[in-house]
């Protein structure tokens, strides 16, 4: 049996082609997220994905994936910055957790330099546009050994 990723977008994810390119990059969601399941399967790993624009939604996918999930990756995209209750879902998480951006944060405006999810991952990958969803990819599997 597969281990099992989840992979979760938050607010304005859904946005991502036509969002602010020269930030993000062209490549749409469904495309990063068509890589990362494509990638995981060779590594023996199965992808959920969901993408919402509702806190709720991804703290109940967190709560569900307990009991489904070994790895959580997630780009929580500005509720990284504002989101305690997202904080708290994954703090209860015991598997591995990967916190992902496109964009380099550290390097943008002083309200996205602060990570309410950066304390209770094991790390945060940032800054190289499609190659942090490998990059996420990569410390899954190697963490997950
Ligand atoms: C983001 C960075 C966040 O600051 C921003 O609000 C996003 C996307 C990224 O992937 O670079 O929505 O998470």
């Amino acid at each position: 049996m597969s281990k099992e990723i989840l992979l979760l977008s938050g607010p304005n994810l859904d946005q991502l082609g036509s969002r602010s390119p020269e930030i993000y990059g062209s490549q749409t969601l469904e495309e990063h997220v068509a890589r990362f399941s494509e990638q995981a399967k060779i590594l023996g790993f199965s992808v959920v994905h969901l993408q919402s624009n509702f806190e709720g939604d991804l703290i109940e996918a967190i709560h569900a994936a307990r009991e489904s999930a070994q790895a959580i990756v997630i780009n929580a995209g500005a509720l990284t910055h504002t989101s305690w209750a997202l904080a708290d879902a994954l703090a209860m998480f015991g598997g591995v957790k990967v916190e992902i951006h496109l964009s380099n944060p550290a390097a943008r405006e002083p309200y996205r330099h602060v990570s309410t999810l950066a304390g209770v991952v094991d790390g945060s990958i940032a800054g190289f546009g499609a190659t942090s969803y490998d990059l996420a990819l990569d410390a899954v599997a190697r963490l997950s050994i």
